[in-house]
């Protein structure tokens, strides 16, 4: 593997630049607390600027694989995507991504953030393989991911209550573009 260091991505829309305490602002931690974005996430409902003040200062003091989403156009950041944790010694990396502004939603900007970290960690970082969760009812996440060229490894079987409901949650993969499973994974996309 490759360093982890963190750098500004840039696609045909978007900036991505690296999470920093610039990104506190009244309309993330709105969108933190906005049943549609959470309903199928761990956290959200609960926070506040000075819990979200904490704690992207502790990412802006110790970076990680994590970056604001920002629209050139508008110049508006709109959400998040990161890499995290990641797991050295297997060369694995889990995905996330919260795009919290729903006026934007439905746009391609999450396809568009994600093939270029994707492309990122595979060709630059050296990652071997990346992972996500999802919950199965979360039809945009898995379309997304599907599209991107995540593959089901696994179901959980009701895994939690989301949408006040038990779901099943997927584990998803994707390998770098030397195994044979996805080669040409930027060509096709
Ligand atoms: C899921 C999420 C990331 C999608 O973001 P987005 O910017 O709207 O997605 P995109 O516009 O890039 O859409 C990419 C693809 O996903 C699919 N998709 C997006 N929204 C969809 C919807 N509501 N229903 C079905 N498919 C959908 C489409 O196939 C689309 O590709 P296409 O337009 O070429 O067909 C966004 O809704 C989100 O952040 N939700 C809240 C947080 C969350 O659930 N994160 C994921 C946790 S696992």
């Amino acid at each position: 593997m490759n360093n982890l260091n963190i750098h500004c991505l840039e696609t045909e829309r978007l900036i991505l630049e690296p999470i920093s305490i610039k990104f506190c602002s009244t309309e993330y931690v709105n969108w933190l607390n906005d049943i549609e974005v959470y309903q199928y996430l761990d956290t959200g409902g609960n926070y506040t600027l000075e819990g979200l003040s904490d704690y992207l200062t502790k990412y802006t003091k110790n970076p990680i694989l994590f970056w604001a989403i920002i629209v050139k156009e508008t110049n508006s950041h709109i959400g998040n995507i990161k890499i995290d944790p990641i797991n050295q010694r297997n060369e694995i990396g889990e995905y996330g991504i919260l795009m919290g502004d729903k006026n934007n939603w439905g746009k391609g900007y999450a396809k568009e953030a994600s093939k270029a970290v994707i492309e990122y960690c595979f060709q630059t970082v050296g990652l071997r393989k990346i992972t996500l969760g999802v919950i199965k009812d979360n039809v945009a996440a898995v379309k997304l991911y599907e599209l991107l060229g995540f593959q089901i490894e696994g179901i959980y079987q009701m895994h939690g209550i989301y949408a006040g409901k038990f779901c099943e949650a997927y584990r998803m993969a994707i390998f770098n573009h030397e195994n044979p499973l996805v080669q040409n994974y930027f060509e096709k996309l």
